[in-house]
């Protein structure tokens, strides 16, 4: 078997194990999926000017609502995990707490969330794994506070609101191949009622959620509340008054708005907007050291992967999950290594060419409109 030397190679290897409707359930967008496109691609519009003769040494850890990190890579909610891996997202919480960051365990997942903190602890040397928790607040506001109640017990140091999904968006790959639900002997484990006989609940996507809804999952609980799926800096700016925890700028990978801007361009203004009073958080098409590097270089505290460590789980269990970490802290290390080194928390836009954020329709500002 030929090498696998960058999250590309694994998910090449991942591709050729998978179901082809499963791989497309992973690997689709909604649309014509120019926004899972345009995520990838805003990256590397970002060109890197590194800094030579540093001398000093390098520095990957990052600090996360009063919690260390061992690299600025976490990883992001990602829904049915066991259609990668029979073990599933308990696969996945042993392999990011042994490599010493952060699982955000989906509302979706298809093992209970007890077994997934167990398996993280496990995984943690029976340390104390970092662990949030995402959920879609339900209209069934009783329904939501019960599994807060459970995130809480399980040891969950977060709640993450996903506040991007008013109504599903329309991925046409999964409508092409049929695919509309688990398959059977699969389900989403924590929406299950106890019966007999059981039920398992459907996740609503609610066009009536509102700020009203979060300022009560905000009251109802002692976790903090990150919302996910901010990209408009009036957004952030009333997340900050709502007290909001943090944010996590994200189109939820192009599965949802397709249009949506790409969440790299949409970073420096929600950064602007919040001026530092809580953390701000983003994924969306980050596959290489030089994206994390980019994404802190514009003001994130840390980067999320979602489908990264789906190709991991499939092409190896909670060992393909550690590749894929260890690919990414690996290109991350080296890219900062040939930045100048330091601390990766220290990046600032000087690492960026021109040091001015790139303007969203991907022109290179011209050496008179740089800011320094
Ligand atoms: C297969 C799949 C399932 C997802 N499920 C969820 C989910 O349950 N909740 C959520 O907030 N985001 C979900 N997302 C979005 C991710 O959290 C994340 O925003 C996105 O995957 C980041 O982009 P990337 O895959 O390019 O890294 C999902 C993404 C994928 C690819």
């Amino acid at each position: 078997m030929r090498g696998r030397f960058s999250v590309d190679d694994v998910e090449a290897e991942a591709r050729s194990r998978l179901d082809p409707c499963h791989y497309d359930f992973f690997a689709g967008a909604a649309g014509s999926e120019w926004t899972r496109r345009a995520n990838e691609s805003a990256w590397s519009r970002r060109p890197l000017r590194p800094r030579i003769l540093g001398g000093g040494g390098r520095d990957l850890t990052v600090r996360v609502l009063g919690r260390s990190l061992s690299m600025p890579v976490l990883v992001s909610p990602t829904a049915f995990h066991r259609l990668a891996h029979p073990e599933g997202e308990v696969a996945t919480a042993r392999a990011v707490a042994a490599a010493g960051t952060l699982l955000i365990v989906s509302m979706a997942a298809t093992r209970t969330l007890e077994d997934i903190a167990a398996a993280a602890r496990e995984g943690a040397g029976d340390g104390d794994p970092a662990l949030w928790f995402q959920l879609y607040p339900q209209p069934d506001e009783d329904f939501t506070t019960a599994l807060v109640r459970r995130a809480e017990a399980a040891g969950c140091a977060a709640l993450v609101a996903t506040v991007d999904s008013p109504v599903f968006g329309f991925r046409e790959r999964d409508h092409h191949n049929g695919f509309h639900d688990l398959p059977a002997g699969l389900r989403c484990e924590n929406l299950v009622e106890p019966g007999p006989p059981e039920r398992v609940r459907s996740i609503a996507m609610d066009p009536g959620l509102d700020w009203a809804r979060i300022d009560r999952l905000i009251a109802s609980t002692r976790l903090p509340v990150v919302l996910k799926g901010v990209l408009h800096p009036e957004d952030a700016r009333l997340a900050v008054d709502h007290g909001a925890a943090g944010v996590i700028v994200s189109n939820h990978g192009g599965r949802q708005l397709d249009g949506a801007v790409a969440s790299a361009d949409a970073l420096p203004d929600v950064v602007a907007a919040v001026a530092g009073r809580i953390p701000v958080l983003i994924d969306g098409g980050v596959r290489r050291g030089a994206d994390v590097v980019r994404a802190l270089a514009l003001g994130a505290v840390a980067v999320g992967v979602g489908r990264p460590v789906l190709w991991g789980l499939a092409v190896d269990g909670a060992a393909g999950v550690r590749e894929v970490l260890e690919l990414l802290r690996d290109d991350v290390d080296r890219t900062l290594a040939l930045c100048g080194g330091g601390r990766v928390a220290d990046l600032d836009a000087g690492v960026l060419f021109p040091s001015a954020p790139a303007p969203a329709d991907g022109r290179v500002a011209p050496v008179s409109e740089k800011v320094s």
